[in-house]
């Protein structure tokens, strides 16, 4: 075997045991099942992307620290934005039984910028909350975001929660693994923000990579992207994890 093939080997393998790690997370929550979203459950959906984001801190930076305020914007908000992205991309549940406890949506290459009727429709949830004055945060927020987002075809995800009393059960790497399957099966780029430092591992587990490090209002943002696996890669693990 010549340099280059056993470094190909190599890279392989390392694909691969990331690939094992992240099935075997998943194994301590076999009762979790992750479906798509019906439509009738968008807005417990919204509900609870809202409960499990409201303290996130860009969230709270940019909209004040009121927490039932919060939680009421970030509700009509995703509802709003869940319903969109139902209609033009992939909004997946996580039920433990009939209970939705956890939510991953993403929209395909071209829907990550919001429609200007959608941007009206945003500000009259920000009016009737009565925090227009907010809207220069916003603004300062968005563009860097939109700043970032890469200008090759990449599938945008967000947003993604756990029910609150249920973090940190592998739920969220469940929900993650499903929604990189899709990646992989449609052989398509990955794309993500965040804010919080913890949720970099989880998304690093997945095959996402950090491209980029921002602070936005002064709060650190991560921007990942992650490449397909390879057919050959994703063939390999299926078969010796059956086996
Ligand atoms: C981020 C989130 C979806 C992860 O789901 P989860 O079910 O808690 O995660 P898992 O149990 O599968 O995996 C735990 C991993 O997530 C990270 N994590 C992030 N927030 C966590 C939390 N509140 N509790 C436990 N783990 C958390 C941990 O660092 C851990 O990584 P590690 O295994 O490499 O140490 C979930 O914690 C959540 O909803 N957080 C609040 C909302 C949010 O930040 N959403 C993502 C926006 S980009």
């Amino acid at each position: 075997m010549d340099e280059l093939s056993s470094l190909e080997l190599l890279s392989l393998e390392c694909k691969f045991k990331e690939h094992l790690n992240f099935a075997q997370a998943i194994d301590r929550v076999s009762p979790i099942n992750i479906q798509r979203l019906t439509p009738e459950l968008i807005v417990p959906a919204a509900r609870l992307l809202a409960s499990s984001m409201r303290d996130n801190p860009l969230h709270r930076r940019v909209f004040g620290g009121n927490e039932t305020q919060l939680a009421r914007l970030l509700t009509t908000t995703f509802a709003r934005l869940l319903r969109r992205q139902f209609e033009s991309g992939l909004v997946l549940g996580a039920f433990d039984g009939t209970t939705l406890v956890g939510v991953a949506a993403m929209v395909p290459p071209g829907q990550c910028q919001l429609p200007f009727q959608e941007k009206l429709g945003m500000l009259a949830i920000l009016a009737r909350e009565g925090l227009l004055w907010r809207l220069p945060n916003i603004y300062r927020w968005l563009r860097i975001w939109a700043h970032h987002d890469p200008t090759t075809d990449h599938w945008h995800l967000g947003p993604a929660a756990v029910a609150r009393e249920r973090q940190g059960e592998g739920i969220g790497t469940a929900l993650m693994r499903a929604i990189c399957n899709e990646l992989d099966q449609r052989q398509v780029v990955g794309y993500l923000e965040t804010d919080k430092q913890m949720n970099v591992s989880l998304y690093r587990r997945g095959g996402f990579e950090v491209i980029a490090e921002r602070p936005i209002l002064g709060v650190t943002n991560w921007f990942m992207l992650r490449q397909p696996r390879p057919q050959c890669v994703q063939d390999l693990a299926r078969f010796t994890v059956r086996g």
